[in-house]
């Protein structure tokens, strides 16, 4: 195959550390002036325009993009592909908003077209809004599953999903058995995982929808098959909270259910984590597990203030979560803006490098997917975003006062949106144009 070498010259900035762990200025690299250079999908360099340009060949076919931040392409760590329909959903909370909502909504991916219809509209929306990864549920029907993948390796995307396991406490119409849902998880992960940059995440839906012969099989699969991934739900609100205490009484509290089954582990993600306990971050990040932070979702279902602090003080891998349909966006521009005030209301900041950090490197840490995606380093997956400092003419006046990147960066987390992704790269490739 013929070497594809493209340069992209712009301000250029990545993560390459936690700000909680080396500090805010040691946790971020910024070129005003920068060059990228991706080989065959992967990124080769990255460096100052001034200095990259004389090593490299005058030929060289290089795109300029004029008052754009280059960053690496984002990561959501919890989105619900089958609640694409229902993104807000008036009045309930948790519990009901689930049985209202979110199941009649789900059961429409009985009907495989509509599961790929829907799979197309998902993929083209996680890309107008710079989200190259995302750690996807599927609703309890395989053809979910086979419909984002089939969309997503088109475009040679990485991504990980998995089919809801849910065997009680759900519609008859939207219920697997135990073992149905660990026959189809292993035809799905037989079919899919590792294939291209597609990963499989063993998917039980939260403790109250699964049997305690559905977790056990769950733990199974997770047993069989290295490096797969596992999502759920835990502590988000505290009726569920309370619901799982009554479910599980032999059980010491929420993760203990989860803990039990061997559901934690490196690839574990946990959505939410709102009431999680000292002692189960503690427990969380002991066995390498990580939480999806998801704001907008949160606060729109009225869930409560997840303490990122407490988490911090823990090193618990932490990312971030859009968590469609629940959450109110599938921009994590717009999820950072909803972190911010969530940190306000605690009496608590959330740095601007913090929250690059959580929706690049820290979200690909959380997947064991740093040596890949997430930041900018050579020898990586060229996934990444141009975005655009004049995108709306708000941000564009707002942009010209600002005085750092740091302003920068803060102000586009507030004001920016989808509109403010110019261009998504994915393996080298461009999926989105404005
Ligand atoms: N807990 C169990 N299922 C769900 C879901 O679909 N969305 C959210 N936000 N929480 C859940
Ligand atoms: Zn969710």
């Amino acid at each position: 195959m013929p070497l594809t070498r493209k340069a992209y010259r712009a301000a250029i900035l990545h993560s390459i550390a936690d700000p909680a762990e080396v500090g805010i200025e040691a946790s971020y690299e910024y070129f005003e002036d920068g060059l990228l250079v991706v080989d065959n999908g992967q990124i080769s360099a990255l460096g100052h325009a001034s200095e990259l340009l004389a090593s490299l060949p005058a030929d060289i076919e290089i795109t300029h993009y004029q008052d754009a931040l280059i960053t690496p392409g984002f990561i959501d760590t919890h989105i619900h592909l089958p609640q694409t329909g229902m993104v807000g959903a008036y009045g309930e909370q948790l519990l009901d908003w689930l049985n209202t909502y979110t199941f009649p909504c789900e059961s429409q991916f009985a009907d495989q077209s509509h599961a790929e219809e829907v799979a197309e509209i998902f993929i083209k929306e996680l890309l107008r809004n710079g989200t190259t990864t995302a750690l996807v549920f599927g609703s309890v029907h395989p053809q979910s599953v086979n419909a984002f993948f089939e969309a997503a390796e088109k475009l040679d995307l990485r991504m990980i999903a998995g089919k809801v396991m849910m065997d009680r406490n759900a519609p008859d119409y939207l219920t697997d058995t135990a073992e149905s849902s660990y026959l189809e998880s292993k035809a799905l992960i037989e079919r899919w995982h590792g294939k291209g940059r597609l990963h499989y995440a063993v998917t039980p839906r939260f403790a109250p929808t699964s049997t305690p012969e559905q977790l056990t099989l769950a733990g199974q699969l997770l047993s069989e098959y290295p490096d797969l991934y596992m999502q759920t739900h835990i502590s988000e609100n505290l009726q569920e909270v309370e619901w799982v205490k009554e479910l599980f009484p032999e059980r010491k509290g929420y993760l203990d259910v989860y803990d039990h089954y061997q559901l934690l582990g490196e690839r574990s993600v946990f959505a939410h984590g709102v009431h999680l306990c000292d002692d189960e971050c503690a427990r969380l990040a002991q066995t390498g597990s990580a939480v999806a932070f998801c704001p907008t979702s949160n606060l729109f279902l009225g869930s409560g203030l997840f303490n990122l602090p407490m988490a911090e003080k823990h090193k618990l891998n932490v990312g971030l979560g859009t968590d469609v349909g629940g959450g109110t966006s599938f921009s994590l521009l717009q999820t950072l803006n909803e972190a911010y005030k969530v940190m306000q209301l605690q009496g608590a900041r959330l740095s601007p490098f913090k929250s690059l950090y959580l929706a690049t490197l820290g979200g690909a840490r959380a997947l064991r997917l740093e040596e890949r995606i997430g930041t900018l380093q050579p020898g990586t997956d060229a996934d990444f975003l141009v975005l655009d400092y004049n995108a709306t003419p708000l941000l564009s006046y707002r942009l010209k006062q600002s005085k750092s990147i740091a302003e920068t960066l803060f102000v586009l987390m507030t004001l920016g949106d989808d509109r403010t992704v110019a261009q998504t790269y994915a393996a080298g490739n461009l999926v989105h144009q404005r």
